[in-house]
């Protein structure tokens, strides 16, 4: 984004964040929105608290100079504070007291916002052509994404008002296979610096790679069944025997595995014995982003990447060490891409998601590369 947003901009992209986050819940009741599914992830009402926290400490506290609404009770919100596994536990907004918090930040949030210098000149760095408000923007949705992980385990049929059955699947390819040759050059890797984007993907910085080959489209359902019947691994997470095939049970619905569709859920372990298999390699995230505007299927599922999760060479944190600077390092991969989950505010070519290489819980999936011959 080149053009400074507006304070009417932000307000209405605040609230159309939010509706969104409403209309993920409108289904489910008070009991379904507490009930802890799983130690890898947080119960929805936490991931609501967390999202109306984390407003309140940055667009209220910190740039309203306001005290907190409930004292003490953002230590119980704090992600790398509290594991996921004990987030059912905490001693959190439920309820009505919950839905209360949340419209009362909202409202402190706007009366905040009202005052605030947002200009590309702005003295403050964190105010400057909105960066913070951005960022709330896109952790609502960001966690909208994490709440849909955990949606996919409920026990019961899960169907927003609107509700498209395709909508919460990537969608089928319409062609699959091909490969693209990138040929060894320069690359300019990152965001640049202006224009709202996290700090792990600054500064923008040139890269030399090598000639390289990449897959056009994402490893299909139908491939992932072929290296299966091959090998005996494991299905991917949430598929379940159906007769002589394969079904999915998500989201409270059973239905058939469509073949068309890239696969999701597998973890980085199995993506990459997948394309051990499959004679090829994952791309390093640096080639991903290089190859970009001419992969297709992006925006299905996230594509696991060889790469560990490391700064950029003159990396700053900004605003707060804990979005990026304490993943840093040989546990996490880095995911690139989107899922069909993801907002596209979220997905810009440079974004960098990253998570354990064990993990399958996520939107995640497979695409491959390869050395030139
Ligand atoms: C970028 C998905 C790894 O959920 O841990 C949400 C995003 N950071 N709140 C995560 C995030 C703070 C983050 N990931
Ligand atoms: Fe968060």
């Amino acid at each position: 984004m080149t053009i400074s947003p507006t304070r009417q901009s932000i307000a209405a992209r605040l609230a159309e964040a939010r509706e969104r986050t409403l209309a993920l819940i409108a289904p489910l009741g008070d009991e379904l929105l507490n009930r802890v599914y799983s130690e890898l992830l947080s119960p929805l009402a936490w991931d609501l608290g967390h999202i109306a926290n984390f407003e309140e400490l940055w667009l209220v506290q910190t740039v309203g100079g306001r005290a907190p609404l409930h004292g003490e009770l953002g230590r119980f919100y704090d992600a790398i504070e509290n594991p996921r596994k004990e987030r059912g536990e905490l001693p959190i907004l439920r309820d009505e007291g919950l839905r209360t918090y949340m419209g009362e930040v909202r409202e402190r949030t706007l009366e905040v916002l009202n005052e605030a210098d947002i200009g590309p000149d702005a003295p403050d760095r964190l105010l400057r052509e909105g960066f913070v408000y951005e960022m709330l923007i896109a952790h609502e949705l960001q966690h909208q994404e994490t709440m849909l992980q955990l949606l996919q385990m409920l026990d019961v049929p899960y169907r927003p008002a609107e509700a498209d059955p395709d909508a919460f699947a990537p969608a089928p390819l319409e062609k699959v296979g091909g490969t693209i040759r990138v040929e060894a050059g320069t690359y300019e890797i990152g965001a640049p610096a202006r224009g709202f984007a996290y700090d792990n993907e600054r500064p923008r910085h040139r890269v030399e790679l090598a000639a390289f080959q990449i897959d056009r489209t994402p490893v299909t359902n139908a491939a992932y069944i072929d290296y299966m019947d091959a090998t005996g691994a494991e299905p991917p997470m949430y598929w379940t025997r159906d007769g002589e095939g394969w079904a999915r049970t998500a989201m409270g619905v059973t239905v058939p595995v469509d073949p068309r569709r890239p696969v999701v859920h597998v973890s980085w372990d199995e993506a990459e014995a997948y394309a051990r298999w499959a004679g090829k390699r994952l791309p390093t995230e640096i080639e991903w982003e290089a190859a970009r505007p001419r992969l297709e299927g992006v925006g299905g599922a996230w594509e696991w990447t060889s790469s560990d999760f490391l700064e950029y060479l003159d990396f700053q944190a900004f605003p707060y060490d804990e979005y990026s600077k304490v993943f840093f390092g040989d546990t996490y991969k880095v995911l690139r891409g989107a899922s069909w989950a993801t907002h596209p505010h979220v997905a810009r070519p440079s974004f960098r998601n990253w998570d354990l290489p064990q993990r399958r819980q996520i939107f995640a999936g497979i695409r491959l590369a390869k050395e030139t011959a």
